[in-house]
């Protein structure tokens, strides 16, 4: 069944069972980027068939890589080489994703053809001059709109083509940032290193490790040196704690829950959200951990447990940054205020998911204030039901899905097809779970 644009959920219910959500959206792109630029054939299970990486997929295609792929089955790439990329015949169209914009941006600093990259309305209405600074910076000619949003423009100098290596200190605590200069940075004529304000999650330094480059990593502080040649390798991209995420709160909040969420990827880069609801008294459980294919995995157990609110520390926020329209929500159930700060990046995300909760929880009667880097939530509140906006952003109508279990009455939710970008069958798996969802019969396709 296609996923349609409106949700309806039912109040109540509780979470049980095992689930397994879909692979990693993070890795599943980097896969990609990783196996087209490196050296043989490289096979990668897990992968997210989810529009957003499927983009990325369809990028390098685009570029002359040949990459198999059949929904469910292992992806294989033909990797070409760092050099072997061909020239679009049209521009890279990365639909909603601004992973696959910045990180590809990156890459294509570096080839000696032009392309431009483009994308869906939200993806132009996000900030690049956060990559194109720094790219021009290593000598590339790349460009956006006048406000530095999309298309990007990026003109190839022909066989003279050559990057300069930096030394760059990020504004912000960001790992597309991070990850689109190192890859620039392999077709650099030196050691290009990056200074971030906050840990970021370090999928890409693990995986080129998995790739065989050579990259120096301490805290905050990543380099390598460029002209590093990718060997091909398998990769086994776990489920996404992003994705998880939804069920992890849901349980946490219904009463009666008690779900196993299997072969999770948990980086400590990653597993903010595991934190910040274990501070508010969640009951967690990580089970089986152990290492795959460089990143650590587990199965988690989440059963109900009376939250209370807290301040959420700080340098926890960069490592639940896609969490936090979940976060929201548990916070209304727990006892006592919650405030979220130093979470302004939420602004620029698919949508500003700080408006985007405020509005749609105010709808539902919370008491909330919003402030300009997060929000002050109220706890032990009787949510209502309500008609809600996503605002078309994938985590905020999921989140919302998940506030319905605790709602009066039902929920509906707008604008949901974009769910498809990163939880592809959302609604037929938290049916499963136990939550009274289903697609509008008005606009089911
Ligand atoms: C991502 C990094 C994060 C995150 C996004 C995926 C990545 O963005 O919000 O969903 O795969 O590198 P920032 O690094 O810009 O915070």
């Amino acid at each position: 069944m296609t996923e349609s644009s409106e949700y309806i959920v039912q109040p109540g219910g509780a979470l049980t069972g095992t689930v397994r959500v879909p692979g990693d959206k993070s890795m599943s792109h980097r896969s990609i980027i990783m196996g087209s630029l490196a050296v043989g054939e490289t096979r990668v299970s897990g992968f997210l068939e989810g529009e957003d990486s499927l983009r990325t997929l369809q990028a390098f295609r685009d570029m002359g890589v040949a990459i198999e792929h059949q929904p469910g089955a292992m992806v294989r790439i033909q990797g070409v080489g760092l050099h072997g990329l061909k020239a679009p015949a049209k521009a890279l169209d990365l639909g909603n994703s601004g992973t696959g914009m910045r990180l590809l941006a990156g890459v294509m600093a570096g080839q000696e053809f032009t392309s431009s990259i483009v994308g869906d309305e939200s993806l132009h209405a996000r900030p690049m001059g956060r990559v194109i600074k720094p790219l021009q910076q290593m000598g590339a000619d790349i460009s956006g709109n006048p406000e530095d949003k999309p298309p990007l423009v990026i003109t190839g100098k022909g066989s003279a083509q050559q990057l300069k290596a930096i030394n760059y200190t990020t504004p912000v605590a960001s790992a597309q940032i991070k990850s689109c200069l190192l890859f620039a940075g392999l077709y650099a004529d030196g050691v290009t290193e990056i200074i971030e304000p906050g840990i970021t999650r370090d999928h890409t330094e693990r995986m080129l490790r998995g790739f065989g480059v050579n990259i120096d990593s301490d805290n905050n502080t990543v380099s390598l040196k460029g002209g590093q040649q990718l060997q091909a390798t398998d990769i086994e991209v776990p489920a996404d704690i992003s994705s998880a995420a939804f069920f992890l709160v849901g349980a946490s909040i219904a009463q009666g829950s008690d779900i196993l969420l299997q072969h999770v990827g948990i980086n400590p880069t990653r597993t903010g959200i595991i934190d910040i609801l274990r501070l508010m008294g969640a009951d967690i459980t990580l089970q089986q951990e152990r290492l795959v294919g460089g990143e650590p995995v587990a199965d988690i157990r989440v059963k109900y447990a009376g939250l209370k609110g807290i301040d959420v520390p700080r340098e926890l926020v960069p490592l639940a940054i896609d969490e936090f329209p979940a976060l929201f929500i548990a916070a209304c159930c727990a006892t006592g205020a919650t405030t979220v700060s130093g979470a302004e990046e939420l602004r620029v995300k698919e949508t500003d998911r700080i408006a985007a909760m405020v509005s749609g929880l105010k709808q539902m009667g919370a008491q909330i204030e919003e402030t300009p880097d997060g929000a002050v939530i109220q706890g032990d509140q009787q949510l209502a039901g309500a008609t809600v906006e996503s605002f078309g952003d994938h985590r905020i109508a999921m989140s919302f899905a998940m506030a319905s279990m605790v709602t009066s009455h039902e929920v509906r939710i707008l604008d949901c097809a974009n769910v498809n970008t990163s939880f592809p069958n959302f609604v037929q798996t938290a049916a499963s779970a136990g939550l009274g969802i289903r697609v509008s019969d008005e606009v089911a396709l």
